[in-house]
């Protein structure tokens, strides 16, 4: 099989004044179609910035970067920006929806960068996102008129609409209370039984269990790399201790 995401020997510095942050350090990883992982690992560790390489947010200092066969590493500002719009759903800690924007509005947003797309079209997939994450009766509110975790299912909604070939979630669950962090948990189990690959990036223990493959950070490098064989039970990860250089 070919793997969805490959990265090869990819490191990360970081050159803020004086000072030089290795923030990756030979990440060697492929993520297959259909995978859902956990990234944890404690804070500072990388996470984020591999969350930013792999969603194209930014570019690696050194090493190889595949995405769906292409090469992603020596990319322009705007030939990442385009394959971003297409390929990749975000989903952040803080939500990060629009306020004055209502719930259909914002997640409507990543269709308005295609063209050619006919009204109805766009209606039919914002509509069709909203019921999935059970968010369609209040799809004329604003976002502040709705609980953390509703506002986290609308924002999982947008990173859906174009139909990405990864959703990249960071901290999806960091600013919910444990009801609603078990919702969204609930989605992504949804979402990966219905075929999406998913890289969700969390520091609690029980949720990186929910994955079906638990990746684990230190450093700037990857530690630790299991198959859950049973997603979501516990006691079913045999850990892989990598070689790390
Ligand atoms: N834009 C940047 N400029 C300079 N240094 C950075 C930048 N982004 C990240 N770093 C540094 O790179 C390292 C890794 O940061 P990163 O945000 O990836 O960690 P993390 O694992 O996501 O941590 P947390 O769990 O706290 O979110 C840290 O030392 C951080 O200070
Ligand atoms: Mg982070």
């Amino acid at each position: 099989m070919t793997a969805l995401i490959s990265l090869k020997n990819i490191s990360k510095t970081f050159l803020t004044e004086e000072i030089e942050t290795r923030a990756l350090n030979g990440i060697n990883l492929q993520i297959n179609k259909g995978e859902y992982i956990s990234l944890s690992g404690q804070s500072g560790c990388g996470k984020s910035t591999l969350l930013s390489l792999l969603g194209l947010l930014d570019s690696p200092t050194t090493g190889d970067y595949q995405l769906a066969e292409e090469d992603a590493s020596s990319l322009t500002r705007n030939q990442r920006a385009k394959i971003r719009s297409q390929q990749i759903g975000f989903v952040f800690q803080s939500f990060n929806l629009i306020s004055d924007l209502t719930v259909f509005e914002n997640v409507m947003l990543p269709l308005t960068y295609q063209t050619g797309l006919a009204k109805t079209v766009i209606e039919s997939k914002v509509n069709d996102v909203l019921e999935k994450v059970e968010m369609a009766h209040r799809k004329n509110h604003y976002p502040a008129q709705l609980s953390g975790g509703q506002q986290q299912r609308v924002a999982v909604a947008r990173a859906l609409v174009n139909d990405p070939a990864i959703i990249l979630a960071d901290e999806p669950t960091g600013n919910l209370d444990s009801k609603n962090a078990e919702a969204v948990l609930q989605l992504f189990d949804q979402l990966h039984q219905d075929g999406a690959t998913i890289c969700m990036v969390t520091h609690d223990p029980a949720s990186a269990q929910r994955a079906s493959r638990c990746l684990e950070m230190f450093d700037g490098q990857l530690i630790k790399d299991s198959i859950n064989h049973q997603a979501g039970s516990e006691h079913n990860v045999q850990p892989v201790e990598l070689a790390v250089g």
